[in-house]
């Protein structure tokens, strides 16, 4: 049976204060969970929505000793930086807060005392590499050595990243600090443990009964790690940077981020609402939903609950709505590989079209399988289905009462078979919207939204007012009359959508109290009702603007192949005379020309000291003509003749291969007599 709740709390994933965020974390959490907030809000129900920073964690501190600069600094930068990415994409947080405010501080230290004092948890002690040099415990991230699989070098303690192979720091070979540089030793250590074992009973139960309900992933992922059984999880770490484990003989050791992260929730709830707060989290009649993305499910399904039911007076999360991943162009979005599209960057190069990317962002959402953004498919559907469908109906209807009526809506005469027809289809749409939005179907919720304009654009291109109106004044008003309440019901579905645009429709049709309920309804504007000067919704944009944002990918691909660029191992040892035998030699290039009907090739005319000598060789990709003209070129001067394309070519130039496969001649450093011999 479906419970009945009061409010809701509505949490979406802390990001790390680590670096701006991008389309990834957008598609992923923010934009669903915005939407569903601003649609429980529309519909008047009590919604709470949580967002903020999470400001501590290795990579934080790792960042900062590269840069130069505190851990403090570089979440102070970016926790900047990232809520003014969100505010300006319009997601509707009630607060944002962060991880090293004084209130988390307090919280978070609070939440581990009282599991501590309740015996919820176990200690433990291990062996960990220690830096001698550094007197510090290294984390994993800070351990480097060589890959035990793929050999590379710089595989760090948890990860390879050239091979992708999740690793333990005893595995690399060579270990080295990535503080000091000094070669670790394995040293005792206490830590603190929840252990996930002694919850698996309740946890199997409430997720893979009681809450079938969940998404595929979810679920599916929920019942994998509860089918290979759960182990204790450390919760504390031996780190500077983070909140102080609050026991005594915990020196040197803090909450463990995964620890110390999730609890944000409840302290951002406590900034806010510090009177109220309990109620958002404690009263069973609070439904909580976390908003995150599939890296986070084990987190906010398994261990975030068990500390929860650990400390006994909070409330459960009702539903995870997690996402799969948005790849970009084919690729996985990477900070590190700057491989990502910035929402700042986004906003200084498309200012103004917060919406535009939101809805490309649903429309593509990957809600059940990994999705990839393309700047193609961005233009397409802002140009196909943001200016083609939406804004031109609205744009249609509007202009329309300008015309023919001042932009004041004229009064409805009867409705023919056709409009009844038309607004029993708009009537629909309602509650096709509302199911997939409280089954967290964003997506398809959209569609339907767009479905409401796509009916409106055939009805005006169907009844024809700019031709009806030489014959039958009447019959325009009710077209027009009908097509204003279908802009008022579009500025509305896709108000939590694509929030600018409805404001600005709002404004256009001087429509100041709106909500939900008052979807599908024909009354929304009176007649004698004055509407204010037509704009346009969105704008076409054109195809220079999106070469240009796909060029800009193709620059950050070919840097990070010359980054990442490794020679290739030397090949086997030959004998000296086996070189002698290779003829090589200089020759000054006479001439040079294409090779009609081969666009690979190169005809060179070479003075090589004797005589002139041809030469066809495959380089014209990387080479004009009258490029090479008067350079000295290296060939092998002793191969046998070879025609090509007609032409006996005598010998080969010789040209280094780079990286990225193109070809560069090699010439000499300093002028030298034609036939020099290269030895
Ligand atoms: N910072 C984490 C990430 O980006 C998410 C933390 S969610 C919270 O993957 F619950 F811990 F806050
Ligand atoms: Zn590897």
């Amino acid at each position: 049976m479906e419970k009945k709740f009061k409010r809701t709390t509505v949490t979406s994933a802390l990001p790390y204060a680590n670096g701006p965020v991008h389309i990834g974390h957008l598609a992923g959490v923010y934009v669903p969970a915005d939407i569903y907030v601003r649609y429980l809000r529309l519909k008047g129900e009590d919604v709470l929505f949580i967002g903020g920073s999470d400001e501590h964690g290795v990579p934080i501190t790792i960042r900062a000793r590269k840069e130069g600069v505190t851990p403090q600094d570089v979440v102070d930068r970016y926790h900047k930086l990232i809520k003014d990415s969100f505010e300006e994409f319009g997601i509707s947080f009630d607060v944002y807060g962060r991880t090293t405010s004084q209130v988390h501080r307090e919280t978070a230290s609070a939440f581990f005392r009282t599991l501590y004092d309740k015996g919820e948890f176990v200690e433990k002690t291990s062996m960990q590499y220690y830096d001698e040099e550094a007197h510090t415990f290294l984390a994993d991230r800070y351990i480097t050595g060589e890959c035990p699989h793929c050999h590379a070098e710089g595989a760090y303690g948890d990860q390879c990243e050239k091979c992708g192979t999740a690793l333990s720091p005893t595995e690399l070979i060579n270990p080295k600090s990535a503080i000091s540089g000094s070669k670790p030793v394995m040293r005792e250590t206490k830590h603190w443990y929840l252990p996930l074992d002694q919850h698996e009973a309740w946890l199997r139960q409430w997720i893979l009964e009681e809450h079938k309900e969940w998404r595929n992933n979810v679920y599916g992922q929920c019942k994998s790690w509860l089918d290979m059984g759960l182990q204790p999880r450390a919760v504390s770490r031996d780190l500077d940077w983070g909140i102080p484990v609050p026991v005594e003989g915990a020196e040197g050791k803090v909450l463990y981020v995964w620890f110390d992260a999730p609890i944000g929730y409840i302290s951002n709830t406590k900034e806010l609402l510090p009177d109220t707060w309990e109620k958002w989290w404690k009263d069973p009649e609070t439904r909580l939903v976390h908003f995150i993305g599939k890296d986070n499910i084990v987190f906010h399904c398994i261990v975030f609950p068990a500390m929860l039911k650990a400390e006994g007076s909070y409330i459960l999360p009702d539903n995870v709505p997690a996402n799969e991943f948005l790849n970009l162009e084919g690729d996985k979005i990477s900070t590190s590989r700057n491989w990502a599209v910035w929402l700042h960057e986004y906003l200084r190069d498309f200012p103004g079209k917060q919406d535009v990317l939101r809805y490309v962002l649903t429309a593509n959402a990957p809600e059940t399988k990994d999705n990839d953004f393309t700047w193609k498919d961005f233009q397409a559907r802002n140009n196909n289905e943001l200016v083609a469908v939406y804004g031109n109906f609205v744009n249609r209807a509007l202009q329309l009462t300008q015309k023919y009526y001042d932009g004041v809506v004229p009064v409805c005469g009867e409705l023919t078979d056709y409009d009844r027809q038309t607004l029993d289809e708009f009537k629909d749409v309602k509650g096709k919207v509302e199911e997939l939005l409280d089954a967290f179907k964003f997506r398809d919720a959209q569609k339907e939204a767009m479905n409401l304009a796509r009916i409106g654009n055939k009805y005006i291109a169907d009844c024809e007012p700019w031709k009806v109106v030489k014959t039958d004044a009447e019959r325009v008003k009710t077209i027009i009359y009908i097509s204003l309440q279908l802009t008022a019901n579009l500025a509305i579905a896709f108000e939590p959508f694509l929030p600018f645009s409805s404001r600005k429709l709002r404004g256009m049709l001087n429509m100041d109290s709106f909500d939900w309920d008052q979807l599908g309804r024909t009354d929304l504007l009176q007649p004698g009702h004055q509407l204010a000067k037509p704009e346009l919704l969105f704008e076409k944009i054109e195809d220079d603007v999106i070469e240009a944002q796909i060029q800009k990918l193709l620059d950050t691909k070919k840097a990070n192949e010359a980054a990442s660029y490794k020679a290739k191992p030397i090949r086997e040892t030959i004998a000296f005379e086996d070189f002698q035998k290779l003829d090589i030699r200089v020759g000054t290039v006479l001439e040079c020309t294409k090779v009609p009907k081969a666009d690979k090739l190169l005809c060179f005319k070479i003075d090589d000291g004797l005589e002139c000598r041809t030469i066809v060789s495959g380089i014209s990709k990387y080479y004009k003509p009258e490029e090479l003209v008067g350079k000295q070129v290296c060939f092998i001067a002793n191969l046998p003749p070879r025609k090509l394309k007609g032409i006996e070519s005598q010998g080969m130039i010789l040209s280094a291969l780079n990286y990225d496969d193109t070809l560069s001649v090699i010439t000499v450093d300093r002028e030298v007599k034609p036939g020099a011999e290269v030895c």
